[in-house]
């Protein structure tokens, strides 16, 4: 198994994978929501590969925000994640995640959001700690609302960020005018 950036050869087999894990009614949930009409965050998405170069597992993080009283701030939603169903538990979900992880630090996008189980994604840093007082677009049980690299809990509303797209293909000067939310300190 090999983890390797994902590129549009591979678009046609994670929706597949997509489908087979999630289900072909997985467009409605809330996650979706979240990054309707935005682009997946380039160099940030992976895809795992078997030995015959089939693909196994997919990792994809988007652009959203939060809008607060006190302004916009840039966020990553992490997900879907997915593991070829006969492959699960063998690792391959946690190589993902560490390889997204790291790329996405090493980006400066360290404050990461996703829908998920704290119970598989704690290990990776992940709680409901600071997302509380956090308004999502569609349902969401509030211990699913997980975030790593978010030190306060801050009222707001998750939205895709498309502002943000916006912004930075028009006016690269102003690029990294937003804030993070309140990054932990590593
Ligand atoms: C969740 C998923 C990505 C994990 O990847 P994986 O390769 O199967 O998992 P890993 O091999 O890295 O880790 C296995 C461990 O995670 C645990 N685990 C897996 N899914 C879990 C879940 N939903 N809740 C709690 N623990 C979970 C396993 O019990 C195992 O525990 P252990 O290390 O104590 O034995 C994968 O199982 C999958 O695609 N599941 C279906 C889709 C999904 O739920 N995706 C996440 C939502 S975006």
């Amino acid at each position: 198994m090999m983890i390797v950036p994902a590129s549009a050869r591979y678009g046609a087999a994670i929706e597949t994978l997509l489908d087979d894990v999630f289900g072909s009614d997985r467009h409605g949930r809330t996650a979706y929501r979240l990054r309707d009409g935005v682009r997946a965050v380039e160099g940030l998405s992976f895809v795992a590969l078997n030995a015959a170069g089939e693909l196994v597992g997919s990792i994809q993080l988007w652009p959203i925000e939060l809008a607060t009283e006190t302004g916009v701030h840039a966020l990553t939603l992490l997900g879907p994640v997915a593991v070829a169903k006969s492959l699960q538990g063998t690792g391959i979900g946690a190589a993902l995640m560490e390889t997204a992880i790291a790329a996405a630090d090493a980006m400066g996008r360290s404050a990461i959001v996703l829908i998920g189980d704290a119970e598989y994604y704690g290990r990776f840093g992940f709680s409901a700690e600071a997302t509380g007082d956090w308004v999502v677009p569609g349902p969401v049980e509030r211990h699913r609302l997980l975030a790593r690299g978010v030190e306060e809990n801050t009222a707001g509303t998750l939205r895709p960020a498309k502002a943000l797209s916006a912004v930075r293909a028009t006016t690269p000067a102003q690029k990294g005018s937003r804030r993070a939310v309140a990054p932990a300190a590593a």
